[in-house]
């Protein structure tokens, strides 16, 4: 089902009749498609569910061309990032290609879905304008961080779970509830994850949210457990290189007070939450894509 997806992802490429654009497109690595997965488990493979599934994937490659600009990003996918390879210009362009194409599909599928997902875009982009923002200073607002990551990742995940049930008949509110809590949960492990393992299990650059002024759900939680003298240290290490030692001290953090297993509990309670929300209607077949998007590696 996965194969009709990346045709339809293909076509729509070829439709804009532009060689530098298929080119480049071609180069692009696919990811790991949870999105579009997600959508196809939830409304099976019609054709508006497979255009739905590609247009959220282009949307979300765009989204990642654009994040890489905005994070400084080399490495993507583990292949070198579209920035990397051809400058920021390049990756912007190919972004806004990707968008407008997607936006333009949207409108012949259904409305009720064309405004689903086109309104969570708006939500990705307030949420990544966000998280520059946030990024200034040392934020250690919980809630900030939350609403954040809600938009720039929730909303999408919880949009493509509505629009999925929409297509498929099903009542869209417990589908969003359910996109919506996997969405928080996949920012949160993905936050995890740039702290836990290496570039290369990634395919992008590990241990660089914080060198870019992110503090996110683990830091916020190390700073709570510090006292003072802790605090400034951490807070003096914020949105710059760290040296060997100060890598260390971080990390002997992080274990002693036990903070990866306190923020992975707390995606882990998003999941089984949304699991129980679909074993509630039946849906058992959702909550192996839940699990999915929590226990992995990169
Ligand atoms: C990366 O998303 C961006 C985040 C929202 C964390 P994915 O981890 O789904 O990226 P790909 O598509 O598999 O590369
Ligand atoms: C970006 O979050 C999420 C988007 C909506 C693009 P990140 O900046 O953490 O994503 P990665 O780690 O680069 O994939
Ligand atoms: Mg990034
Ligand atoms: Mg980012
Ligand atoms: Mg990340």
């Amino acid at each position: 089902m996965l194969g009709a997806v990346e045709r339809k992802i293909g076509q729509f490429v070829s439709e804009l009749e532009d060689k530098e654009v298929s080119a480049l497109y071609a180069k692009l690595p696919r990811g790991k498609r949870l999105r579009a997965k997600l959508i196809l488990r939830i409304a099976g493979s019609s054709l508006p569910v497979v255009k739905t599934a590609a247009v959220v994937e282009m949307i979300h490659a765009a989204s990642l061309l654009h994040d890489d600009v905005i994070d400084d990003a080399d490495t993507r996918r583990s292949k070198p990032s579209l920035n990397a390879l051809y400058g920021n210009k390049t990756a912007i362009m190919l972004g806004d290609i990707l968008y407008s194409k997607g936006f333009f599909e949207l409108n012949n599928i259904d409305p009720v879905v064309a405004r689903l997902i086109s309104h969570a875009v708006t939500q990705l982009s307030l949420g990544e304008l966000k998280d520059v923002s946030l990024s200034k200073t040392f934020n250690v607002d919980k809630d900030l961080y939350l609403k954040m990551i809600y938009q720039k990742t929730a909303s999408l995940i919880e949009a493509s779970a509505g629009a999925a049930a929409v297509l498929a008949g099903k009542p869209k509110e417990p589908f969003m509830i359910y996109g919506r809590n996997l969405g928080l949960a996949f920012q949160m492990i993905d936050d995890l994850l740039d702290i836990t393992q290496d570039s290369a299990t990634l395919g992008k650059p590990a241990l660089h949210d914080f060198v870019e002024g992110k503090t996110t759900l683990p830091y916020i939680y190390l700073y709570e457990a510090l006292d003072k003298t802790g605090r400034v240290k951490l807070q003096s290490m914020h949105a710059r290189v760290l040296k060997p030692e100060e890598l260390n001290w971080l990390k002997v953090q992080f274990e002693e007070r036990q903070i990866l297993l306190k923020c992975y509990a707390q995606a882990k309670e998003l999941i089984d939450e949304a699991v129980e929300l679909m074993n509630a209607l039946g849906e058992d077949a959702l909550s192996e894509i839940a699990t999915e998007m929590i226990d992995r590696e990169f």
